[in-house]
Parts: structure tokens; sequence; C-alpha cells
């Protein structure tokens, strides 16, 4: 189909829209300066999408509806740098400053009067080289190992302190810049409460959080995660450069870049060390982390005359600031039962601000943790953020002691239910050893439910906590026979909020595999394995019939896995509670048809080996479990069909042994019927 002509007027009118959008875009995230207002803003970029969308053809790379972009990519390729990527000196007190001024000094052979610093605030995020060729952002790429990064571009694209053009009129033909994207703090914890309400681990810091969303395969992921940038160096130019540092960051900002805030040009050292120790102190009132100050020498000559190691410029170096501690009292320490037993003691804060949050718990992991902190009620102690996120207890002030604190000793009876609790020689976790225990089965119902497994709306704390005291619940599958008259005995609960319970109940029997494996707890599968295992295992029965040895064919899966996945299966307990909600409805694969009834299967029970050419495992379990039949990962007496494809695996022998029926593909689509 020939493409559609497109009017002169429709190409003039997109073209300065996009120069508007692009300007606002600047002026938002660059300046933090709009001269308009969001919906105005909105407007004229609905009217280019809508222009865009009638006239395919005047889509351009450096269009801002291009921000969202293309779909997710199986992997990322590498870049190599133009210029290599150099990192950082650090220094972690005022001598090392002094010292690297000295070397700085020798190294130019002259006085203290003749050489002029830059102080810039440290962004902690991820730096990044983006490519510009005739004014025009084609190519964006992660530091990587200095001289090859990974291409990036596709998300880049996404973040909106990234210029999809340069602002200026005759930009050069091709420049490459350096520069930080990191996560401001509000997004960053706007990010974590969303993955806590989902049961995901939230990022230990807003660092984490920028690499693992610059690095997402698929862009939309990124452009959801407001990040920012700013730019600090030029690494590559056709175009001649300024001659200092406080030039480059001027150009930088004049070419339409977000620049660093509060950088400052000092004539000596002894200023830059005053101006580290300054924002040492006023790190926490900046709305993003930053983890030290740059200083670099301002003159690109004298940078040039001093050079670099094979890692580090001599012309800058990194001071590094100390993570920030705090003294508080111990009020209490306590003992919590988590879902696989484990008993953590916690201890109780008098409240305490630390890096930018109040703390008031902070854990000892274990009983070897406590004995070795030696953290006794009373105590004053010294706390930390560890990654900047978890709080931690550095020290005990034993000088503060008064003789009066309580020392403490790992309980010998569980906190919640007084069962006898046991560490097995050679492991640090002290369990209790009632698997009924209130608090493990309240924990792994409650994880169950949890939005990351099975995602079931309204069952919280407190409704968990009741329907279990109640007696209404037991074990996990118990949630799928709930009767409206266990809800309603809830205080609160209503007509409305019955029917939005069972709802989601209801709605949960149809979750795929990989959410149910997760939601059971097995030790070391979390919902990143349950996804390795529902492929190679689409059903459950295929996964609970295989060995070490099957699992550990999976690529992702090690011994540690393969074992407790064998030692979770081998419990009659747990089988009982699968087979429970098996009847409950509760879907058993990774595909979506539930076993039909008077299928042209039915009652068949198939095992595939080998790979077939006309359908992947997944698509083959589909159509034998449509149709009535089950699919299991061992051939026995009881196996109707072994289902053979390319390089079939020791199943077959064992299917000759036992004298059960081998189809090969044709055959199984006639049987199917296709
Ligand atoms: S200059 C050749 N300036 O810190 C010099 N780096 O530890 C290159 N960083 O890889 C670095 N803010 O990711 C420079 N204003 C700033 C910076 C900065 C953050 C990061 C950058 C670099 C790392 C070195």
């Amino acid at each position: 189909m020939a493409e559609k002509r497109i009017p002169e007027s429709a190409r003039a009118r997109a073209a300065e829209l996009r120069k508007n959008l692009n300007y606002h875009i600047y002026r938002y995230y660059s300046l933090d300066d709009p001269v308009v207002s969001d919906a105005e803003y909105d407007s004229i970029y609905r009217e280019l999408v809508d222009l865009e969308s009638r006239y395919p053809g005047l889509i351009e790379p450096d269009s801002p509806t291009r921000r969202v972009g293309p779909p997710p990519v199986a992997g990322f390729t590498q870049l190599r740098h133009r210029e290599k990527m150099l990192s950082l000196d650090n220094a972690t007190c005022e001598g090392e400053l002094e010292a690297f001024s000295g070397r700085v000094l020798r190294g130019l052979g002259v006085g203290p009067a003749d050489v002029e610093f830059v102080c810039e605030l440290k962004m902690d995020g991820i730096a990044v080289a983006l490519t510009y060729e005739d004014g025009v952002f084609i190519r964006g790429a992660t530091r990587g190992d200095g001289e090859v990064g990974e291409d990036i571009t596709s998300n880049l694209r996404t973040v909106p302190a990234v210029p999809l053009r340069l602002l200026v009129e005759s930009p050069p033909r091709l420049i490459e810049v350096v520069g930080e994207v990191f996560m401001p703090e509000e997004s960053f914890r706007g990010l974590n409460d969303e993955r806590l309400r989902q049961g995901i681990p939230p990022f230990a810091n807003p660092r984490n959080a920028a690499a693992g969303s610059l690095r997402q395969l698929d862009p939309a992921v990124t452009s959801r995660r407001n990040l920012s940038m700013v730019t600090f160096a030029v690494g590559f130019s056709t175009d001649p450069r300024p001659s200092t540092q406080w030039e480059i960051l001027s150009y930088l900002g004049e070419l339409g870049l977000r620049l660093g805030r509060n950088a400052a040009k000092v004539p000596t050292i002894e200023e830059a060390v005053r101006f580290c120790l300054e924002w040492q102190e006023e790190r926490e009132d900046l709305d993003y982390e930053i983890d030290g100050v740059v200083v670099k020498v301002n003159s690109l000559g004298q940078q040039d005359s001093l050079g670099a190691t094979s890692k580090n410029p001599r012309w800058a170096i990194a001071y590094k600031f100390p993570p920030e501690e705090k003294t508080t009292s111990v009020l209490d320490i306590q003992v919590g039962v988590g879902r696989t037993g484990a008993l953590t003691p916690v201890v109780v804060l008098e409240p305490v601000r630390v890096a930018g949050s109040t703390v008031t718990h902070a854990t000892l992991h274990n009983e070897d943790e406590a004995r070795r902190k030696d953290v006794r009620i009373g105590d004053r102690v010294l706390v930390h953020k560890a990654g900047d996120v978890i709080p931690e207890i550095v020290k005990v002030i034993t000088e503060a002691r008064t003789g009066k604190e309580k020392p403490f000793h790992m309980p010998d009876k569980c906190p919640v239910c007084g069962a006898q609790v046991l560490r097995e020689p050679g492991e640090v976790v002290t369990r209790c050893t009632n698997i009924a225990c209130w608090a493990q089965t309240f924990e792994r119902i409650l994880h169950f439910a949890s939005r990351g497994a099975m995602d079931i709306d309204g069952m919280g704390e407190v409704t968990v906590s009741e329907l279990l005291t109640r007696g209404s619940i037991g074990d996990v599958a118990d949630i799928f026979y709930l009767k409206p008259r266990d809800l309603f005995g809830i205080p609160g609960f209503k007509e409305k909020s019955v029917a939005n319970i069972l709802g989601a109940v209801d709605a949960a029997r149809d979750r795929p595999l990989w959410r149910l494996l997760f939601g059971l707890g097995i030790r070391h599968v979390g919902s990143h394995v349950a996804r390795v295992l529902a492929g190679p295992f689409p059903s459950m029965d295929m996964l609970a019939a295989a060995g070490e040895d099957e699992l550990l064919e999976v690529d992702g899966v090690g011994p540690q896995i393969a074992e407790s996945v064998v030692l979770f299966f081998g419990q009659k307990e747990n089988m009982r509670v699968i087979e429970k909600m098996r009847r409950a409805g509760v879907r058993m694969a990774a595909y979506r048809e539930r076993r039909a009834s008077g299928g042209a299967l039915e009652g068949k029970t198939f095992v595939l080996t080998g790979t077939l050419p006309g359908y992947t495992r997944e698509e083959a379990s589909e159509i034998i479990e449509a149709l009535g039949g089950r699919v299991t990962g061992s051939v026995s007496k009881k196996t109707d069909y072994v289902l053979v494809g390319d390089d079939p695996g020791s199943k077959l022998e064992k299917a000759r042994g036992l004298g059960v029926s081998i189809v090969d593909e044709n055959e199984f689509k006639r049987m199917v019927g296709r």
C-alpha cells in the first residue's frame, strides 16, 4: 500500500509541536522551571500524537511521542565507547583530599595559586554516555567496564531528562556526553511502597533502583520509574571543547542538558574541603541521594598534562561521605516467628532519624549475631542503615552501661505457640518445631494471599488473623472453601466486603502456575525461581514428580533449590494441601484451560520427552489437558502414552521396557484431531 501523502501543513504543524514540546520538556525536566501548565503541555502532546497517528510518515526519532518506546528486547547489545569512561579514586577524609591536591601540584610543577578546582555533588546513580549526531540523540550506553557498555538507548529515551534533540542551532556533528542517571527520593519511596504492596522485595537504595530500571528489557517499565539525569562531562566531540570544567558545565547547559545543582568553582583545596564537609551535613535536605562530592581540576589543559592511570584520572577525586550513624536506646528485644518457623530477635529502639527516615527496629538476624553484638535491653547503641536502607546496630556503647542492662537469650520455647525450638547442628537459624504454630501458619497464609503470589484482595493481616483464630481456616487450601458465614463473623464485615473477598478467592483459582508455586512458600523458591520452574514443568504433577537430577537440568536451578523442591513434594502434609486445592478447582497447570471432562483423552496419562517440532512442551500439555488428559513427569506402569520428539531422553527406553505406547508428533496430531 502506498504511503498516505502528507499535506505540507501537517508536516509544518508537527515540526512546530515537536519543537514546542521539546522546549517544554527542557524547561520542566532540565531546568525545573516550566513555562506552561501540565494541561497545556498535555494538549500539545495529544495534538502531536493525533497528527502522527494520522500520518505515520511524520514520525521522527526525536519526536517526544517516541519516549514510550519499542517492544521489549531479549538482551542488550554491547557498545564500545569512543573514549574510555574512567572511574574515580576515592578520598574518605580531609587528609586524603589534601594529599590529592599535593599530587596535582607536584604533577604540574606549580604552586597552590595556579590551580582552581570545581566541586560537584556526586549523584548516586548509574553512569551513562549519550551520543548525539547532528543534535539528535542516537545512542546511549552504560559505563560497563569503561571500554564496552550496554546499549540502553530505548530505555534512555524514556527518561524525560534525556533530551531527544539538543537545543542549539548548530550542534556538533557528533558529541558524546557523560552523565549519571538517578532516581529521586520521592520516586524511590513510591516505587518501594508499591513493591511492598505487591509482595515484591523493595530495592535496597535509589542506586539499585535506578540500575534495575535502566536495565529493564521492556522500556515501558523504565518509563514508569521516574528516573532523572544530570550531565557533567564531554567524552568526545567533533567541535572544540571549552577550556575549563566550569565552562563545560555551562556548555552542557546551553546544549539543553540537565546539570547537577550546587556545583562551585573554588580557588583552593581548603575551600574544596569546606564544600565537602558542608554537603556532608546538608545532604539530607536534597531530594535525591548523593554519596559524596567530586573535586576536579578546573583547567582542561592542566587535566590533560596530569593524565590518567589505567583506571582513574589524576585530576579528579571523589570525596565519599561516611555512612550516617546515630545513637539511641534499646527499649526491648523481641522475638518474631516467620513463615518457616525461624525465630528472629528484633531490637526495639527509641525512634531516631537516620539517613532520611525514622528508625524504630533493627533485626539481629539470629542467635549468633545476637551473641556477637551482645545488645542488652537498656543499652545505648550506634545505628546506621546498611546499603542506606536496612537499619542495623553498628555497636553497643559499652562505656555507657550502668549494670542495669538486661542481656538477651534466645528462648527455648516458641514465643507464639510455646512449642520446643530447635537449632540444627551447622545451622544458624533457630526454628519453632511445631508446623501448626499459629505464627507460621499465619505468615504462610499471608504470603500465599499476597500481591506477589496468589493476589487475593482483602486477605490481609486482619482477615487472616481473624479467620485463623476462629478456626475457619487452618491452611492455605481452606481459603478456597470459605463460606459467607465464616466471613460475616468478622467485625466490620458486611454484604459487600464478604462478596468482594469471595470474588477475589474465586478469581485466585485461576492464577498462573508460578504464582501458586511461589505462594506455597517452598524454601528457596522465590517468584523468579517459580517462573523458571513453571517453564519446563508446566503442571504441578510434573513438578511434584521431578527428581533432583531432572530439576538440576533447568537453567537457574541449583542443588539447594532442587533439594528443597523434592523435600517439599515428598511431605505428605504438603501433598494433602495441594490435593485439597485441586478439589476446590484451583488451577494446577501453567495454561489456562482447566481439565475438561468427556474429552478425547479423558483419563489418559502422558509423559513428554524430547523436542517436538510442531509444539512447545507447554502447548502440547495444554492440548492434552484440554482434552481431559494429564501430563506427568516420569514414566511408570500407569503411563498411557509417551509422546516422543527429537533427541528423546531415557524416558523412551523406560517406556519401551514397560511396554507403554509410544506416539510421535504425527500420531499425536491424529489423536487430538489436528
Ligand atoms: S566525573 C573521568 N562527576 O561517580 C571522570 N562523576 O566514582 C568521570 N559521578 O563513574 C567521573 N557524579 O558515575 C563525575 N559530578 C560527577 C559525578 C560523577 C556522579 C559518578 C560517575 C562515575 C563515578 C565515579
